[in-house]
């Protein structure tokens, strides 16, 4: 349990007089949303308006907009990948002081679904394939926030393992594997963290939606205890008796005339007998405790350690760069990193005094680099440090090419062609926007700095409160180089662009039928035209947009400035990156997936990197030995090349300071820390199909996703779970079992390791078990505990790992059973690498 100390949580019977102070139509309104991310407020109950913001790679807060930065973190699996609690747990404390700063009271993260395939449009927002890795992850960023008396929100419970249909997906699971493996995060989270609020997934299991489904009642209050709040996904809910009847206390967003399944249908179901009242009070009751947790019955106390200070910007750029680097999973490493900061001295004395390393900075990801996966996901963070920007700032002597285009639908508008009218000169990109109504007035204005511009439950938010009819968006292109640019809009329904006053399309675009709210945002339909500018030409554009025409799913109003310049073809770029290749003392190769590829709202078709970036990476090893290929994705990609490169660093969507903490690592000043949280496929074949035939998705492949089911096939992945190097060596010289601590049911494996190499590091030590001949079917191996250790060069450290009671049972159909006999701890680097062993005897 995460205690807040000071804050008092009123027991039942307090909670209940609170709620018996309120009429039933105040109570039945408190439990939808008041509008898109608030609860209402009831005075009378001493609650004021409780604030809801997603997560998890920051605080987004309550509007979405760029002008609204926030700290943009490390996604789950970066965090997962440093397999260090205490890190996560900082970062958890992080965040919960941006959602104090941004009025927030109850982040929407950690999401714990886990990787079921990496097909998996979501996979990067979850932790891992393994439910202990992401339990103790999940666990520590929970414990993080909630210290700080910030709520944190379970989800998505359970079964939201992929994207596809999955507003309305029946998911299949058996008993066991659902017990094993998918809630098994949830279980841990809720009984040792005390999880204040849970999110309902949209999708069924076994034949109930899950926001009506009696796993809430019957396994997540009754079996582990749970006393905190159940929200509904955004739009899940739609049943008013079923979910009225379910665990189901608050449905989101609101108000209720526009969104769930409550309000009115709800006290007439009430006044018709057929949901009992008594129902409406226990989940008004969550709501106050909930409120209780984070501050906001107003009456009582406040806790004096709530994280209050404003963070600084200086120290959370420098947490969230060392977090970055904690996660870099260094995959291979003939030697060449780290990098040395000086070059060979030249023969001829061409390079004069300037012995700097000579890098050729390529790929598509370099200077654009992914800090963060697609959907609601989504932060605008203050700045973002790319490769290219990281690797100059480091004081390299840094050539940089693109090599070729990765993506197949055309970016957001930027800059140095994007300019906002007021400030045409200035480097900075943006544009105005300007609110018109009905009757031709207009109703307001306002600068923007980005180019794509969303209004989420209506235009209000933007402060304007007459009926907006049309949009106007002014911005002024300037051409770098001369040449065809292609100019154009995302979004949905009617726009009109104009180029210096004339007409270059007007067009109404149109989602297809079943399209899900978060593809709707993250790859919109698209319109471009060409424009023919001299190198740097100014233009005025013009967008016009009428609101009433747009169709995003009733939720608001989306539009996306992009802009294509002139670029060379794929052929041409490839040989520029190789010619700077070629001429340079080192080459860095940043490739990785677009945000048309990893996203919430749709799964991946491919594992392959977007474009032809396989053979820019081909091409640019041939021409340099020395070739570092550096990965940006969220979660795996194919590396048909990974044998052929000198070093590969696999860096996820690590938060702004990303570039710095490349550089971090490239040149050695701190090591990469991270080890796979989870099996990098070398190929396509085998994998879970996230594909549902008639509705209904089944788990078929049981207890065996990720190393369980390479180990149970004989299957190579390309690298292991647990893989990953830094750069001194370690030896794990030996393994013993002691009692756990305080006479804790479990065992404790003491690992005693030596730091063989000549620098400070820190390795992470994995103990999985094993049961030989056992008489159920189970994995050949599973993870049971891990620990990090730090030492210095020739330092041995022991540590000791509780393996808990759990690690060695099994869901019997009624409960939890330990098969009596023989079991294996094996203790090492990684699930390939398992040089220890131990036995044991459970009775
Ligand atoms: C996502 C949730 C998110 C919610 C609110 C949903 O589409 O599945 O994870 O918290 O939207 O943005």
């Amino acid at each position: 349990m995460t205690p807040v100390t000071g804050v008092v949580i009123p027991d039942q019977a307090e909670l209940r007089r609170r709620v018996g102070r309120l009429p039933l139509e105040q109570k039945v309104q408190l439990l939808t949303g008041a509008d898109f991310w608030a609860l209402y407020a009831a005075p009378e109950a001493g609650l004021r308006r409780v604030v809801l913001s997603d997560g998890p790679a920051g605080v987004r807060g309550e509007s979405w907009d760029e002008r609204d930065s926030s700290a943009n973190v490390p996604c789950a699996t970066a965090l997962a990948a440093t397999w260090d609690t205490g890190r996560v747990e900082a970062i958890g404390g992080l965040l919960a002081r941006e959602a104090r700063r941004k009025g927030v009271d109850v982040l929407l993260a950690p999401t714990v679904n886990l990787h079921r395939t990496p097909f998996a449009g979501r996979c990067f927002e979850c932790f891992s394939e393994d439910p202990v890795l992401t339990a103790r992850i999940g666990g520590a960023y929970v414990r993080g926030l909630q210290r700080s008396g910030v709520g944190a929100t379970v989800k998505h419970f359970v079964g939201n393992d992929s994207e596809t249909q999955r507003m309305t997906v029946d998911v299949r699971i058996d008993d066991r594997t659902l017990r094993e493996l998918y809630l098994a995060p949830f279980e841990a989270i809720v009984r040792d963290e005390g999880a204040w609020a849970v999110m309902a997934a949209y999708n069924g299991v076994n034949g109930t939606p899950m926001v009506q489904s009696p796993l809430l009642r019957d396994i997540l209050d009754g079996e582990w205890g749970y006393d905190g709040l159940v929200m509904s996904d955004w739009t899940a809910a739609h049943d008013t008796e079923a979910t009225a009847q379910a665990a189901l206390d608050l449905a989101m967003p609101g108000p209720a005339d526009r969104f769930g399944p409550w309000g009115d249908a709800l006290l007439a179901a009430v006044a018709k007998g057929t949901v009992d009242e008594a129902l409406i009070d226990d989940k008004v009751v969550r709501i106050l405790r909930l409120a209780a947790r984070v501050g906001a019955l107003v009456d009582l106390p406040p806790a004096p350690e709530l994280a209050r200070e404003a963070p600084d910007s200086a120290a959370v750029a420098q947490e969230l760069r060392a977090a970055a680097a904690a996660g870099f999973v260094l995959v291979r490493n003939d030697g060449l990193l780290p990098l040395p900061r000086h070059g060979p001295a030249d023969r001829l004395g061409l390079l004069g005094a300037d012995r700097r390393l000579r890098v050729a900075l390529l790929g598509p990801n370099a200077e654009v680099a992914r800090t963060m996966g697609g959907g609601s996901a989504t932060v605008f963070p203050p700045y973002t440090i790319s490769p290219l920007d990281g690797l100059r700032g480091a004081g390299l002597h840094v050539t940089y090419a693109p090599g070729v285009t990765s993506h197949v639908r055309a970016g957001e508008a930027r800059a140095p062609w994007l300019l906002r009218p007021d400030r045409p000169f200035d480097p900075g990109t943006g544009a105005e926007i300007r609110f018109w109504t009905e009757t031709g007035e207009l109703a307001g204005s306002e600068l923007r700095d980005g180019a794509t511009f969303m209004w989420m439950g209506g235009l209000a938010t933007s402060g304007i409160t007459e009926p907006v009819d049309r949009l106007e968006i002014r911005c002024v292109i300037r051409a770098s180089v001369g040449g065809e640019y292609q100019l154009g809009i995302s979004g949905m329904g009617r726009y009109r662009l104009l180029v210096d006053g004339a007409e270059l399309f007007d067009i109404t675009l149109t989602l297809p039928e079943d399209a899900d709210v978060a593809e709707a945002l993250m790859r919109p339909p698209q319109h471009l035209a060409p424009v023919q500018l001299a190198a740097h030409q100014s233009v005025n554009l013009v967008v016009e947009h009428d609101v009433k025409s747009s169709s995003f799913a009733g939720i608001g109003t989306f539009v996306q400035l992009n802009l294509v310049p002139p670029h060379g073809t794929d052929d041409e770029e490839i040989a520029k990156a190789v010619a700077l290749a070629a001429a340079s003392d080192a080459a860095v190769v940043v490739v990785g997936t677009t945000a048309q590829v990893e996203s919430e709202g749709f799964d991946r078709t491919t594992l392959a990197l977007p474009g032809r970036q396989d053979e820019l990476v081909r091409q640019v090893i041939a021409a340099n030995a020395r070739t570092v290929v550096v990965v940006n994705s969220g979660a795996p990609v194919l590396l048909p090349w990974a044998q052929d490169a000198a070093a590969v660093l696999l860096t996820w969507f690590s938060g702004q300071d990303y570039g710095d903490a490349l550089a971090d690592v490239l040149l050695g000043d701190v090591e990469p820390g991270g080890r796979l949280p989870m099996t990098w496929p070398a190929s396509e074949d085998g994998l879970p199909s996230t594909q549902p035939a008639d509705g209904v998705l089944t788990y078929d492949e049981g207890l065996f996703i990720g190393y369980r089911a390479y180990d149970r096939d004989g299957r190579e992945p390309m690298f292991a779970f647990g893989h990953g190097t830094g750069y001194t060596t370690w030896a794990h010289e030996s393994l013993t079992l002691d009692h756990a601590p305080d006479g804790a049911p479990g065992v404790a494996a003491c690992v005693q390791v030596r730091n063989t190499g000549s620098r400070r590091g820190r390795e992470v030590v994995q103990v999985y078990a094993s049961r030989p001949d056992s008489a159920v079917e189970r994995p050949a191996k599973w993870l049971a505990g891990f620990a990090t250790v730090d030492a210095d060069p020739g330092e041995t450290v022991t540590v000791g790992i509780l393996i808990p009671e759990r690690a060695f049972q099994h869901w019997a159909g009624q409960g939890w059973s330990t098969e009596p006999g023989p079991y294996v701890l094996a203790a090492g680097p990684s699930s390939a690498t398992l040089p220890l062993t131990a036995w044991l005897e459970l009775s």
